[in-house]
């Protein structure tokens, strides 16, 4: 298991075009309580650098592309996200970047919680250094 697994998403489309769904609880393994996405993201820009305490979240590139950093503090991974099919679990104690936008990219984040930015780790260091002593 890698921390860029895609994963396949419920797909319900028939020969009228796609359908996928995202239930909390079912095809999630959580309950969502937020979404957003990123949209127009400008040349060269890279969002992210920053990990999570609790908060769970899983990212779907609904349309366009982009690449997704995760970094559990031992391995680095990318993976290149161009399928609304399939979606990336970003679990707490990840650190994750995204990078190479293209200019359709579309990026819906569902996530478990609300806005708390209590719960973001947002110095590499720092979070480096929270992960190795609880190893
Ligand atoms: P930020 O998390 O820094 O975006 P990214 O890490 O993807 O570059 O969010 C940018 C701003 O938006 C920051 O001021 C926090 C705010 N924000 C909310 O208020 N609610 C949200 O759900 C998110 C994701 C961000």
């Amino acid at each position: 298991m890698f921390l860029t697994d895609l994963i396949p998403l419920r797909t319900l489309g028939d020969d009228r075009g796609g359908l996928t769904v995202l239930e909390g609880g079912n095809d999630l393994p959580f309950e969502i309580k937020r979404v957003y996405y990123l949209t127009r993201t400008k040349p060269k820009v890279s969002r992210g650098f920053h990990a999570h305490i609790a908060l769970r979240q899983m990212a779907v590139c609904i349309s366009g592309e982009c690449e997704m950093v995760m970094d559990d503090g031992y391995l680095r991974e990318t993976v290149l996200m161009n399928s609304s099919e399939r979606g990336i679990l970003i679990e707490p104690m990840v650190w994750h970047e995204m990078h190479n936008f293209s200019e359709d990219c579309v990026l819906l984040v569902l996530a478990s919680d609300i806005y708390d930015e209590a719960d973001y780790i947002r110095i590499y260091d720092d979070f480096l250094e929270i992960v190795r002593a609880k190893s």
